[in-house]
């Protein structure tokens, strides 16, 4: 089963947009059998509810991101046990924003992926370089040292839960993506580090994907070509009509 991952980020500014955002995503949806996908929107916290009460079966929700603790006094955070609890089936962690602005480090996004786990939450971990890493020929070590760090006490038993996302930081964005060549390259890595550290039983059953800057026109090169196991689309998600196209052709 291939996946589709829409990430909507901070948009959707109020109930109309949302709504009419919903609509339009319903019309691309309505004669369409996703057969061999899975398709996810990850909305903003505040729009969960109302897309899995307007979405059908065909589309699942998760979060752009979450606390660690189930619950408490931990102003202004939501837990897993709420995204869960609210029909959440996936969620990101270590998103390259969240480094960034938010200075999210390894240790931190490791407790949120056990703690995802533990909810019955799939988590979506994404790693990748800079491109001053690229530049300076690290991508294999950020890579490494990022998956090694974040999925420390994860339990091999619940790698098929995982979805790995290789997200070049410096494709996100922007308008330019790794070759299928590179793109290929950090899928065998991925799962090297996988087999390090899980062996290789276990590390096959985790999902790898590639993010950034992925659209209709890119879509052979930076998934089918390279057969991941599917893509995390940013600003194309924003449009049902570009998403749904995407869906369905990975779905072929
Ligand atoms: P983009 O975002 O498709 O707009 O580059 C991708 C992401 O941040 O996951």
């Amino acid at each position: 089963m291939k996946i589709v991952i829409g990430n909507l980020k901070m948009n959707l500014n109020s109930p109309k947009e949302r709504e009419r955002y919903l609509s339009l995503l319903k019309k691309e949806l309505t004669g369409q059998k996703l057969i061999n996908t899975e398709l996810i929107l990850l909305p903003s916290f505040i729009h969960l509810e109302a897309f899995r009460k307007s979405l059908s079966q065909k589309v699942k929700i998760g979060a752009q991101n979450f606390f660690f603790e189930s619950k408490g006094p931990f102003t202004g955070e939501i837990s897993p046990l709420m995204l869960s609890n609210l029909g959440c089936e996936y969620a990101l962690a270590g998103h390259s924003e969240r480094r960034r602005y938010f200075l999210e480090k390894n240790e931190e996004i490791s407790l949120k992926i056990i703690a995802a786990m533990k909810n019955g939450i799939a988590p979506i971990l994404c790693v990748g370089e800079t491109k001053v890493e690229k530049e300076n020929q690290e991508t294999l070590k950020v890579i490494s040292t990022q998956l090694k760090e974040c999925l420390k006490g994860v339990s091999r038993t619940r790698l098929e839960k995982i979805v790995i996302a290789y997200e070049p930081v410096w494709a996100i964005g922007a308008d330019i993506t790794p070759s299928p060549h590179e793109i290929m390259e950090a899928k065998v890595l991925i799962r090297k580090v996988l087999v390090d550290i899980f062996g290789k039983k276990y590390a096959e059953l985790a999902r790898i994907i590639y993010g950034g800057s992925v659209n209709a026109k890119n879509l052979e090169a930076v998934c089918l070509e390279p057969e991941m196991d599917g893509i995390l689309i940013g600003r194309e998600s924003l449009l049902p009509h570009e998403l749904i196209k995407i869906a369905k052709m990975v779905n072929e």
